[in-house]
């Protein structure tokens, strides 16, 4: 008997491998044209091994022992693990693989998981950064090199792009996303699934993308990382929704559900949000894969034990479990109890086994590991210069006066700050694969761009913070200052003496790295009180300082705005870094960004965003003036400090001749408005042409302003180009009370201009 078994699985084992490898028929589902292959892979799996492709655990011992000897290596053997994440190198990866395609029963190819998700080694601008950039060719090209490299590296599933709408910069992982607004995180989503997955998957250089985190994870209360969201259904739909569905319609192959909870049920169990809405409203038909840990942490959450939230996960439609080992230990139990049915655990399993079809895992397991590739195409020359480009790009001049900057290439610099000299915080947050030492620090930059006429000084100035416990929070995992051990006065008293010889000074402060980014909130928006005493000291000697900002977030620099004349934000720019610093400091190249989130007045301010309502009480006066009884503080005005969409450039541009092809729109056409853009500076520049409109009046209150269109136009100086934009009804439309996206006729306002605060604007009406 036991022979026979042996026979008929055998037989089947040699169907299956002759249907899955040398079959090459078109299926006759156009829907998954793998899904013979899968459902005749499903039909000779046990229950284990289907719940080993459910699984993915984390590389854990063996990416430090002997990988066969491991305990991970254990399971893959025994066909318990469908996937792993924290492990790099094609060598490595190809040993791995091995173990699953050689020795466990059935031969399953693993997906290698990694977050990527600002570059790989040669790593881009922190995804906050390069949102203000606002130009989507550059930001696809960015996830396109990320995927060349990765996949190079033996890489074929990349967390990302997070897309997580976030107004609130409490919040440290406002740094991986782009910002708050939907219109623009929707685009820069799409370009970012295109980057990543191309046109094709199953290439060697392309990697399979997750958005993440589903749903609203950047909308946690307090700004406190992990905690929980609540919103209406309407804010939902419209302001913090669009990006995830953009990505979904973009095709991106998985999903990652959030930590936090949707309506007092964690997005990880949530079967509306996972189901009735991804799968049934949006049509996804990929995978969704947990957060880490995020199965076991329902149980925290309080909706069960392991069993119960494993089997809730599940049914919900989470199909592949990020290290909990809920569905690898209790789902057989739950199947055996009538808890869950096969054909759950069945869908699961297909939809992994399709995205390793599609990733043409089984055609060749080793598709990513070929060694030759890792070594000629990871950060490679034209890489780190298309990195030096990218990160140019993304900064924001945030402060220029008596134009300050550029800077010249002749005299002396005095280049102090903690940050001046620091290779390892300079890829910030999230930078799984950079080769952190390897960064380029803001010194070696300015020494390499200024040229032989330049002399430049350099002292540190300031430790990170005064505070020892916090400074060894904000600079963990390997991104450390070294506390400098001589006293406060007397690292003060060189930065002094250094600015006293020189002609400029550029100061280098800011966060640390791990100041933002994951489990990094904070309350404090300042720079660290340390280094603003420095700041104080450096202005004190009447030389002109340009302040160099490191930062994750948006932060309340009011002292900083009144009293420094010149302030770029350079973010985290990645490990091109110094150069691309200096590149915009000596005018090389002209500063384009503008932010994608509204930097704040001080921390009671958030959260704080450019499209909020008008409220039943808005105030009347422009001035920020305080009125009583109206929506407004008494201690601060209600405009930020900096508004979304705000950035300078070394020129000036000016807005002229704002017009309508027609004042009247119906549902089938379209009006074009049109601007002229003038450059009446003294350099070339890009502007980031910025379009909004706002609704008068709607069924449920709209917001005052909705971005709805940008071009960001290069002007040489003089020269005066015209930007039009269309508008037809999809861009009038909004999820009303009922949550049915419509267009509502009447009358609309539409501004363009420089940033969000822009008052030229005409007027149309929608008469559908
Ligand atoms: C983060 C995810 C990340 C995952 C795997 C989690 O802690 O929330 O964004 O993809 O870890 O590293």
């Amino acid at each position: 008997m036991k022979q026979f078994k042996f026979n008929v699985l055998f037989l089947s084992f040699f169907l299956f491998l002759f249907f899955a490898c040398n079959v090459k028929e078109k299926s006759v589902n156009t829907k998954n044209p793998f899904k013979h292959k899968v459902d005749s892979l499903l039909s000779l799996m046990t229950i284990e091994e289907k719940l080993g492709q459910l699984n993915l655990p984390s590389s854990g011992d063996i990416t430090t022992g002997s990988s066969k000897s491991s305990n991970v290596a254990k399971n893959i053997e025994e066909g318990k693990v469908g996937g792993l994440f924290n492990i790099k190198s094609a060598e490595k990866i190809r040993e791995v693989q091995r173990i699953a395609v050689e020795k466990s029963r059935l031969k399953i190819p693993l997906i290698f998981a990694m977050d990527v998700i600002h570059g790989y080694q040669t790593t881009f601008p922190i995804p906050l950064g390069l949102s203000s950039s606002w130009d989507l060719d550059l930001i696809e090209k960015t996830a396109r090199v990320a995927a060349q490299e990765a996949s190079a590296d033996g890489i074929s599933w990349t967390f990302s792009p997070m897309v997580d709408i976030s107004r609130d910069p409490r919040w440290g992982r406002v740094s991986e996303g782009s910002g708050e607004d939907a219109f623009l995180g929707s685009r820069i989503a799409e370009a970012m699934v295109r980057g990543y997955q191309g046109d094709d998957l199953s290439k060697n250089n392309t990697l399979l993308a997750c958005v993440k985190h589903f749903a609203l994870y950047g909308a946690p209360e307090a700004g406190r990382d992990y905690n929980t969201v609540d919103m209406s259904r309407v804010r939902m739909y419209n302001e913090y929704l669009p990006p995830y569905k953009a990505a979904v319609d973009a095709g991106v192959g998985t999903v990652m559900a959030a930590f936090n909870e949707i309506d007092g049920i964690p997005a990880t169990g949530n079967k509306w949000l996972l189901t009735e809405l991804l799968r049934e409203k949006w049509g996804f038909n990929g995978f969704v894969v947990t957060d880490y840990t995020g199965i076991e942490e329902m149980i925290y959450h309080g909706v069960g034990n392991m069993q119960e939230v494993s089997a809730q996960a599940l049914k919900a439609g989470s199909e592949m479990d990020m290290v909990s080992g809920g569905f690898l230990n209790t789902l057989k139990k739950s199947l055996d109890e009538n808890k869950i049915s096969m054909s759950e655990i069945d869908n699961a399993v297909a939809k992994i086994l399709t995205a390793k079809y599609q990733l043409g895992l089984f055609e060749d397991p080793y598709r990513y590991c070929d060694l030759d590739r890792a070594k000629n195409e990871v950060y490679t020359t034209e890489n780190r210069n298309f990195a030096r480009k990218a990160s140019a790009e993304s900064m924001v001049l945030l402060k220029n006066d008596n134009n300050v900057l550029p800077l010249k290439k002749s005299g002396t610099i005095a280049l102090i700050g903690p940050l001046a000299n620091n290779a390892v915080n300079m890829a910030g947050t999230w930078s799984v694969a950079t080769v952190q030492k390897n960064s380029i620090p803001l010194l070696e930059g300015l020494q390499k761009v200024a040229g032989k006429n330049v002399k430049i000084l350099h002292a540190k100035g300031s430790n990170v913070e005064y505070d020892l416990d916090l400074e060894k929070r904000i600079t963990m995992f390997g991104k450390t200052i070294p506390r400098d051990q001589r006293t406060d006065a007397q690292l003060l008293n060189e930065a002094v003496k250094i600015a006293n010889k020189s002609d400029v000074i550029v100061a280098a402060l800011g966060e640390s790295a791990e100041r933002s980014g994951e489990s990094s909130s904070i309350t404090n928006l300042q720079i660290p009180q340390v280094q603003k005493d420095l700041l104080t000291a450096l202005l004190k000697t009447g030389k002109p300082v340009v302040l160099v900002l490191f930062t994750g977030r948006p932060l309340a620099i009011v002292e900083e705005d009144k009293n420094v004349p010149a302030i770029l934000n350079a973010w985290f720019p990645g490990s091109e870094a110094g150069l691309a610093i200096a590149d915009v400091l000596f005018g090389d190249v002209n500063p384009s960004g503008k932010l994608t989130a509204t930097f704040p007045m001080n921390v009671g301010q958030v959260p704080i965003f450019y499209n909020h309502k008008n409220t039943g009480r808005p105030i009347g006066n422009k001035q920020g003036k305080f009125e009583k009884f109206k929506s407004n503080y008494l201690d601060v005005r209600n405009e930020p400090l900096y508004p979304f969409g705000y950035g300078l450039s070394y020129t000036n541009f000016t807005y002229n001749n704002l017009k309508l092809n027609s004042k009247d729109l119906s549902a089938n056409s379209e009006i074009k408005v049109s601007v002229e853009v003038t450059n009446t500076g003294n350099f070339d520049g890009k502007e980031v042409v910025q379009m909004y409109i706002r609704d008068i009046v709607g069924s449920v209150t709209r917001p005052v302003k909705e971005l709805k269109g940008f071009k960001k136009v290069f002007l040489a100086k003089g020269e005066t180009k015209t930007v039009t934009f269309k508008i037809s009804q999809e861009d009038l439309k909004f999820y009303n009370y009922d949550l049915e996206f419509v267009a509502e006729p009447g009358e609309f306002d539409v501004f363009i201009g420089t940033d969000s605060t822009t008052e030229l604007k005409t007027t149309f009406t929608y008469l559908n």
